[in-house]
């Protein structure tokens, strides 16, 4: 079979460290493996446009592997192409990328490594959400300066303690996320999903669900976003939504950036309207030079916490998504049933409830 993988270019860290599993030099460590069973193995970085080495490669693929961190985007189009096409295999998890409506029609499988840096993501909502609400980034830009001024950076710095955080998705991550904020004695967490937790998950972190979306947004001090992109929440955090909010709000956004509406989060930021914005997801990856989210700022000058995708891609998660890469492979090579948490879309249907309710 013809195996094709769209995955990032790593140059010399790739080489100086093997475990950057994720990248076209290390190549998800199955190259070897692939070929000792006689597959073919297509490895690219060179993703956009009908002459790239994907576009190129994917009418005759029977397997394709991407990553969300630097997207194959399979749109329509590309199905339509793609004769031979059985499998997508997200080398971690999100399968936005991938037209999967199209892959419904067509019979192809969507399959992601489920699970595999739900730990790593959760970790760095954490993480944004404090360096927003304690104005961290400022205050480290000040001391590279050579600058001292402590009032500068105190100015905008708060507790989060006694804040209102509400997640909007509390799956894997979501969920996660809200258990790591219990110790910081939050004044409540909330969350907006249309699947409820269980009662005695939702009681483990104290979190109350709220229904409506904009009621949810007005009450709180923190939002993080963690649902996954599809027709339902493309755009769901846009001007209209922001109106409800509390001025002040420090959004995170780890899930997927389309999820926010890029020009509406820039004015509200540049407003004061909201107090921060981070995350590591992009409307486009690799975001252009002049994407206003690499430089926006608040009013004065600090809410920015924005990072080039790679939550989800730590040392750590790369070897899961891996090693679980190679299994979802090795059980169609031999015809073996899937993992069912890792089926996204089986044979012309949607296996999962999180890509929007149907
Ligand atoms: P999950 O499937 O466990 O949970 C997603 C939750 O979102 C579900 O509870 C679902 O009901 C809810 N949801 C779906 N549509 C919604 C809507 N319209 N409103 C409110 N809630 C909605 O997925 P998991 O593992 O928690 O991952 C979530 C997303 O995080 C992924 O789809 C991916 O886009 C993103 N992600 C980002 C990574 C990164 O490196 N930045 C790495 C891994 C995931």
């Amino acid at each position: 079979m013809k195996v094709l993988a769209v995955l990032y270019k790593g140059g010399e860290a790739a080489k100086q460290e093997p475990r950057l599993l994720g990248t076209i030099e290390n190549q998800l460590g199955i190259r070897e493996w692939l070929e000792s069973k006689g597959h073919t193995f297509v490895v690219t970085d060179d993703k956009e446009g009908e002459n790239s080495v994907f576009q190129k490669n994917i009418v005759d693929a029977d397997i394709l592997i991407t990553t969300p961190f630097h997207p194959g985007y399979l749109t329509g189009d590309l199905v339509a192409k793609a004769k031979n096409l059985k499998l997508c295999v997200t080398a971690g998890v999100g399968s936005d990328h991938i037209d999967l409506n199209a892959c419904v029609d067509r019979k192809i499988q969507v399959l992601e490594v489920t699970g595999s840096n739900v730990v790593s993501v959760a970790e760095h909502v954490v993480m944004s959400i404090l360096l927003l609400v304690r104005n961290f980034v400022p205050a480290h830009e000040m001391i590279e300066r050579g600058d001292w001024m402590v009032s500068e950076v105190a100015r905008n710095a708060y507790d989060l303690e006694g804040k209102v955080v509400g997640t909007i998705g509390a799956g894997r991550i979501g969920y996660r996320v809200l258990q790591r904020l219990v110790p910081f004695n939050c004044k409540e967490l909330l969350y907006y999903d249309y699947a409820a937790l269980p009662a005695d998950a939702a009681k483990a972190v104290g979190a109350r669900r709220v229904e409506d979306l904009k009621d949810f947004v007005s009450q709180c001090d923190v939002i993080t976003v963690n649902c996954p992109l599809h027709e339902g929440t493309r755009g769901l955090v846009n001007a209209e939504l922001l109106k409800h909010a509390k001025k002040g709000l420090w959004i995170v956004n780890t899930a997927r950036g389309a999820i926010c509406d890029k020009d509406a989060i820039a004015a509200a930021l540049k407003a004061g309207q909201i107090n921060g914005y981070a995350g590591d997801v992009w409307n486009v990856q690799p975001a252009p030079k002049d994407h206003p989210w690499r430089t926006m700022k608040n009013p004065i000058g600090g809410g920015n916490g924005m990072v080039p995708h790679y939550s989800g891609t730590t040392l750590d998660a790369q070897a899961r998504y891996a090693a679980g890469t190679k299994s979802i492979l090795e059980n169609f090579f031999n015809d073996k049933p899937q993992e069912p948490a890792n089926i996204i879309v089986g044979i012309g249907k949607y296996e999962t409830k999180a890509y929007g309710q149907r």
